[in-house]
């Protein structure tokens, strides 16, 4: 058919009523749309779901090869929200799922997880890639078959990747990826894949023992209050997905004790760093070479914006002169390999972020541009590491 021919017609979203899901579904499910959520082991996959399943007005079948039918019970009962509509099947036998479904007739499906599902077409354990390729194409035939939405929670492997064949990423609609730190409460859910919206969108969470809450303004919680001032510790400005997020970064320098410094970070890019305090050492005089040097993105999130580059610097900076950063300053650049400050993308919507926290003093890069307007922060500009320094600690 000719391109220009083809009508359009909108997918029927049905809103799970988890307003951060929906945004990274891009806006509810598609019916007939198979979704894949991946993580690890205890980020919280099946409270996600299952927190889905007792609120949405529609009827869930929730098929658990996990779990006992008390043990989620229990779980719904924490999570205080217990809805008639949804119904628990414990069951990991395809066929038997099937015919369930059939008496039932589910308007949505979720399946925890694909790992233990077995079908009596193939002979091979539950959770080998033989198992899991062919229970998910069963699935997937379900729901294109019967419009109906199919949630599958995958586990991952050693290596992040869901478990599994790598076909299954490819045979479902969206994947999902729900990630985190398990000491931290934070959650974040990020699309890895989706044929039905964009996978820039963000989903964040916070795991309370009452479930998942969803936090609608993440930038006051990932910043910790502190009392008194620290050196070491700086905000930087990003952008996650396509949401500005205010976090922290904390530095801790100290002179080496054994022959060879330690450098570990935490929610930042290792080989980042090297490269950040050789351009310390070469283009802005300080000798770290000998310094241990801790970095630690605080709610254990792992961010990738190269924007936080220049609070990892001040970080550092303010831990080696042991001078604490105005807490009312925050960073937003790339820092680049001859120690220029570099623009960063979206810089207006860091800015209005800022200022709606209260910042004060927004340090970015003079590159940047930057849409005329009336601001509250005040905006410092600046082209060399050296001249973001000579500023930073003068108050
Ligand atoms: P779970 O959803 O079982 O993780 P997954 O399915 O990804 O393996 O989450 C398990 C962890 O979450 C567990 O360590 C307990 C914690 N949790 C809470 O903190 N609050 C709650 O309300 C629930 C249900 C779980
Ligand atoms: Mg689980």
């Amino acid at each position: 058919m000719r391109i220009a021919d083809i009508t359009l017609n909108a997918e029927e979203r049905i809103p799970t009523t988890n307003k951060e899901l929906d945004t990274v579904l891009g806006g509810g499910i598609v019916k007939g749309a198979v979704v894949l959520l991946g993580g690890e082991p205890g980020i919280g996959k099946s409270t996600l779901l299952l927190q889905v399943a007792l609120k949405i007005r529609q009827k869930v079948l929730y098929v658990s090869g996990e779990e006992s039918q008390s043990q989620i019970k229990m779980r719904a009962e924490r999570l205080e929200e217990l809805h008639s509509n949804c119904l628990i099947l414990t069951e990991t036998n395809t066929q038997k799922i099937f015919k369930t479904i059939e008496e039932i007739q589910p308007e949505i499906l979720v399946i925890d997880s694909i790992q233990t599902l077995h079908t009596n077409a193939i002979e091979a354990s539950p959770g080998s890639i033989s198992q899991i390729r062919e229970t998910s194409a069963e699935l997937i035939k379900f729901a294109k078959e019967t419009a109906t939405p199919v949630l599958l929670i995958g586990h991952i492997n050693k290596e992040g990747h869901i478990a599994g064949p790598k076909i299954l990423e490819h045979m479902v609609d969206v994947v999902l990826q729900f990630e985190g730190d398990r000491n931290h409460t934070y959650r974040i859910l990020r699309s890895q894949k989706n044929r039905f919206g964009s996978t820039a969108e963000l989903g964040i969470y916070e795991m309370l023992s009452n479930g998942l809450r969803e936090v609608a303004n993440p930038s006051e919680l990932l910043i910790s209050k502190k009392d008194a001032d620290l050196s070491g510790t700086a905000i930087a400005s990003t952008l996650e997905g396509i949401r500005p997020l205010m976090i922290e970064i904390q530095a801790l320098v100290s002179t080496a004790v054994y022959g060879t410094p330690q450098r570990t970070t935490t929610g930042y890019n290792l080989k980042r760093l090297h490269m950040i305090l050789a351009v310390l050492e070469k283009r802005a005089g300080f000798k770290l070479g000998a310094k241990d040097v801790f970095l630690n993105v605080t709610g254990g999130i792992h961010v990738d914006d190269p924007a936080i580059d220049l609070a990892v610097v001040a970080a550092i900076l303010s831990s080696n002169q042991d001078l604490p950063i105005n807490p009312n300053v925050c960073f937003a650049a790339e820092v680049g390999l001859a120690g220029e400050i570099r623009p960063v993308s979206k810089i207006d919507q860091r800015i209005i972020e800022a200022e709606k926290l209260g910042y004060k003093t927004m340090v970015t890069s003079k590159y940047n541009k930057i849409s005329s307007r009336e601001t509250n922060i005040k905006i410092l500009l600046v082209t060399k590491i050296e001249e973001a320094f000579a500023t930073l600690f003068a108050e």
